[in-house]
């Protein structure tokens, strides 16, 4: 099993002895309820770094007071388990009150990227991850920090956290892991039942094929308003938004552009997102 550590000190005193060795180290946040998708940055960060540590702190400042975060689900001992099994080092598991001293009055707000999309629906959502993620790259300093690009906007205001404030970090971008359906894994997909799961694998074949219209030269407003309704059509109850952007800037995607079609769209209560790149025309 991984050594486990709960507080700031211990993490950087564990950091410390591995720095004065030479050694190259790199991060993976999570909010623990670890899935192979998890798995599979912990083993990008070891072909780069010689040590992982792994953080898993479900934060509450990204969670809407609407949101799940006293149901998120929380199973220490079989991501040790898992983490265990991938080789990571170090995991750090820090209380809330850890994270947030009493008195803790500071946010970060990163623009840019943030624009629209997710923050159209979870307005709060990035100030919380920004937070978050400067303090966890500030607490443990590592020379990589890998994100999944599962999470397409989040990578994108890391990447932009990164490079304002010059964290001297090298942010590593992960492709998606998914089930044998297509299906993204992810945490909350153990929320839907037998019958939501169905409906939610045809989440990233209707994305796929927007994609691939989208690369064949199919008009951008009509194609995303029929995937739109194609989602409804197969059962998802609400969608919160089917968009084509720019790769890098996530910018509104022009047609010579690299380019990604992201959405975010209902199951019951339960909200999915999912992105996939537009393919070289
Ligand atoms: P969490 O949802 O636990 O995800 C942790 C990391 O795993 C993120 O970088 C996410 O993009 C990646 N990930 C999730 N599912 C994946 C999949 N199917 N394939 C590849 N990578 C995947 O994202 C967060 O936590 C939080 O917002 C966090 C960054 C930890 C800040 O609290």
């Amino acid at each position: 099993q991984p050594h486990v550590v709960d507080s700031v000190a211990a993490l950087r005193a564990r950091i410390r002895d591995w720095r004065r060795d030479g050694q190259r180290i790199a991060m993976v946040p999570t909010m623990g309820a670890l899935h192979d998708g998890h798995l599979s940055l912990v083993k990008i960060a070891l072909e780069r770094a010689d040590r992982c540590v792994v953080s898993i702190f479900v934060n509450p400042t990204q969670f809407a007071p609407t949101e799940d975060l006293d149901k998120y689900p929380r199973q220490l001992a079989r991501d040790l388990d898992m983490l265990a099994a991938v080789k990571a080092d170090l995991a750090f598991t820090p209380g809330v009150s850890e994270m947030y001293r009493a008195g803790f009055a500071t946010k970060i707000s990163v623009g840019g990227p943030s624009a629209g999309l997710e923050t159209d629906f979870r307005p709060t959502f990035f100030d919380g991850v920004a937070t978050v993620v400067a303090k966890l790259l500030l607490q443990a300093a590592p020379d990589f920090a890998i994100f999944g690009e599962k999470d397409y906007q989040q990578l994108c205001v890391v990447r932009q956290l990164c490079r304002d404030l010059d964290l001297p970090v090298e942010i590593i971008g992960a492709p998606t892991i998914r089930d044998a359906h297509g299906l993204a894994m992810s945490s909350r997909n153990a929320y839907l039942d037998e019958a939501d799961l169905q409906i939610a694998r045809q989440f990233n074949v209707i994305l796929r094929k927007a994609a691939a219209a989208l690369a064949a030269g199919a008009g951008q407003e009509e194609t995303i308003a029929e995937a739109s309704r194609v989602l409804v059509a197969t059962g998802f109850q609400k969608v919160d938004y089917v968009e084509a952007r720019e790769s890098l800037t996530l910018t509104p995607w022009r047609r010579d552009r690299a380019g990604r079609v992201l959405a975010a769209a209902w199951l019951g209560k339960t909200r999915l997102i999912d992105n996939v790149e537009v393919p070289a025309a």
